[in-house]
């Protein structure tokens, strides 16, 4: 399984786009309450921002879009929407999987799956084994998705493979047990909705990556708010640790 090094390890080269893009794609319910609509019609209108943040990906080649759909705490809310939200998945998955596969789209889907209904977990088994060869964008659906059941269920996994680890292991022993395992850290975090938290979403990963928190409401982030993040990101110094002085000396190396 291919497996990358940590990016905290290396400072990547300065690129135009970051590479990973991370989202939690936040504020539906606020964007429907708005209209005077019931919560689902925001979601429904999130799925619509999902596909134009694909979209802009394939155009910007960004090469890994991670979005947080449904935290191991949402499963908190009211039945009626957490139904909503299942079959919207569903819905989603029958209507756009085809349309991905064409476009070179890759599909995963993490989180702790066993807890959603068979024929979700079907779809989603067929859909990932569709683009499985897929190279142009890594998408990356986060599903009854938490942090840290994620590092957890890979510390889990480890010692099950390695017992021997239990006295002393190492990042680099435990990054491949990770459900990301096949992706580099995130370059760019985008919050939408105004919240500025991480909601449990990708604890281990996020370690250096740079933080985009904006007040506009997920069904509200086009094209043009993606830009403006990915503007934002240009403009961040990522120094892992190190002096501005040592990045300008190995620009100039
Ligand atoms: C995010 O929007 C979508 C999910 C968590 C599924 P919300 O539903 O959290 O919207 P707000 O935060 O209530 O506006
Ligand atoms: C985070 O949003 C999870 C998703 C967007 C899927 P929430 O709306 O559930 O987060 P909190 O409860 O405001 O932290
Ligand atoms: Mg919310």
């Amino acid at each position: 399984m291919a497996f990358f090094s940590s990016s905290t390890r290396q400072v990547p080269e300065a690129a135009a786009v970051p590479k990973h893009v991370a989202v939690i794609m936040d504020g539906n319910g606020r964007w429907a309450k708005k209209r005077f609509l019931p919560r689902v019609a925001g979601h429904v209108k999130g799925v619509e921002l999902v596909r134009e943040m694909v979209r802009a990906c394939l155009e910007r080649g960004v090469q890994y879009l991670t979005l947080f759909a449904f935290s191991s705490e949402n499963w908190r809310r009211p039945q009626e929407e957490v139904t909503l939200l299942m079959q919207l998945f569903v819905k989603a998955l029958e209507q756009e999987v085809e349309k991905l596969d064409r476009n070179g789209v890759r599909l995963r889907v993490i989180g702790d799956l066993g807890r959603f209904e068979p024929r979700l977990q079907e779809l989603i088994r067929q859909a990932e084994a569709k683009t499985a060869g897929n190279t142009r964008l890594d998408l990356t659906i986060a599903a009854n998705y938490g942090g840290r059941w994620d590092i957890i269920q890979a510390t889990n996994r480890m010692l099950a493979a390695q017992p021997e680890k239990r006295e002393a292991w190492l990042e680099s022993d435990l990054e491949p047990h990770l459900s990301m395992n096949f992706a580099p850290e995130p370059d760019l975090f985008i919050r939408t909705g105004g919240e500025e938290r991480i909601s449990n979403f990708l604890l281990w990963q996020l370690a250096y990556t740079e933080l985009y928190f904006t007040p506009t409401l997920w069904p509200d982030f086009d094209t043009a708010e993606f830009d403006k993040a990915i503007a934002s990101f240009q403009q961040r110094e990522r120094r892992f640790g190190r002096t501005s002085e040592q990045l300008v000396e190995k620009t100039n190396a």
